[in-house]
């Protein structure tokens, strides 16, 4: 089914400022962050007017409405991504504190000195140094699945890495920078065959495409409200319910606890048990709201439009010269485009696309490693959700053309 693009865009108030007088919003940074329809906005809005309270603590009828709200949320979550049950989904601040928890406690208790945990060349930020701290902290291994000339994993050292048998493999399901779409069922599987419990990514994929951690068979998998049409402080960890009960808890305080004495505790069950003091209440029902918002629309909808406008953009951007898409031979993409144009500084690039107001993202977008391997310091990058239209990216060539004019 075709989106209607143009009833999508009324649905996010801010798609209708303009930058500055006459200039309107054409908004290609979704990646960094996603814009919010007004029924997410409102129903935070709605909460603190309404049924604001702290949860599972009070018994008054405000107390039992807040908590009924956001459990709904994790229920809705549960469903969304195809969880098992309820126990399986943790709220978190972000996925980055996501795989904070996941290392801090499941890598605390279970790795021993030497040993080897596998990650890949394309991560983000997020999804290297928690790692590289745990190693730190207790003397292990970290090797990498290299990324090809093409922009892919590179699967064939990946089934070598499997044989030094590693205990954990990390990776990313979707590249924030190249777009790859990494075949995570097939290295999951890999992975368990030789023993490894697997943490996947999904800060990107998530928000795109429909993901079923059970038949992915993920052990843990991660992903941030806020890139989801949802509001920024809430994310998730998903872990399969063995799994979390074995693990200790992370942070201490309130909601995560059955019973306190001066000098100890009983963990609460799960999933309050990672759940440590108030938690964001009101980000947690927008959440919900953004998974039905994404829900109505459908996320095979959502991810054929991406498609589209992807491949439309790769083909207008061939008309402008001097510009250099990084990996444009993904063969399993997302809706993510970093190029590099000519001399200009994609700081340049970004600024005077600014000036037409066209957001884009310029830098190493959270991944210095995967720019040096390339040998970029830094690339612009243009990320398309599903209320970016075609003539989103004529406006993006025409802006480019204009920085071409303004450098040459
Ligand atoms: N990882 C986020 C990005 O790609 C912040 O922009």
């Amino acid at each position: 089914m075709n989106l209607d693009i143009n009833k999508i865009k009324t649905d996010f108030p801010i798609l209708n400022r303009e930058v500055r007088p006459g200039t309107r919003l054409v908004y290609l940074d979704s990646t960094a962050t996603a814009q919010k329809p007004g029924i997410v906005i409102d129903s935070m809005k709605q909460y603190y007017e309404t049924n604001n309270a702290n949860i599972h603590r009070g018994i008054h009828q405000l107390a039992e409405e807040a908590t009924a709200m956001y459990e709904s949320a994790r229920q809705k979550i549960a469903i969304f991504i195809h969880a098992r049950s309820t126990k399986e989904i943790v709220f978190t601040r972000n996925a980055t504190e996501s795989i904070n928890l996941v290392a801090q406690t499941w890598g605390r208790k279970f790795l021993q000195a030497g040993d080897l945990i596998i990650l890949t060349e394309m991560e983000h930020h997020s999804n290297l140094v928690p790692w590289q701290m745990l190693a730190e902290e207790k003397n292990l291994e970290l090797d990498f699945i290299p990324v090809t000339e093409n922009g892919e994993l590179d699967l064939d050292t990946y089934d070598l890495l499997l044989e030094k048998k590693p205990k954990l493999v990390a990776f990313t399901h979707m590249s924030n920078v190249l777009g790859t779409i990494n075949p995570a069922k097939e290295m999951i599987e890999k992975a368990h065959n030789a023993g490894a419990l697997v943490l996947v990514d999904g800060a990107q994929s998530v928000p795109h495409f429909s993901v079923d951690v059970t038949d992915l068979n993920a052990d843990f998998y991660v992903f941030s409200a806020h890139k989801m049409v949802g509001p920024t402080g809430i994310g998730v960890l998903y872990g399969k319910e063995k799994l979390l009960a074995e693990m200790p808890p992370f942070l201490g305080g309130g909601d995560m606890i059955k019973k306190v004495l001066l000098r100890s505790f009983k963990p609460n069950d799960l999933p309050h048990k990672f759940e440590a003091g108030t938690p964001a209440i009101a980000e947690a029902i927008g959440f919900g709201k953004a998974i039905d918002y994404l829900s109505a629309i459908g996320m095979e909808n959502i991810a054929n439009h991406e498609k589209k406008i992807t491949q439309y953009a790769l083909q207008k951007l061939k008309d402008v010269e001097n510009l250099k898409v990084f990996c444009p031979n993904v063969t399993e993409r997302g809706g993510v485009i970093s190029f590099e144009l000519g001399f200009v500084h994609p700081h340049d690039v970004a600024q005077v696309l600014d000036h037409y107001g066209i957001a884009v993202r310029a830098g190493h977008h959270c991944a210095m490693p995967l720019h040096e391997k390339f040998g970029l310091p830094a690339t612009s990058r243009a990320s398309f959700y599903l209320y970016n239209d075609y003539e989103d990216v004529d406006l993006l060539v025409i802006g480019l053309q204009h920085v071409n004019e303004m450098f040459a």
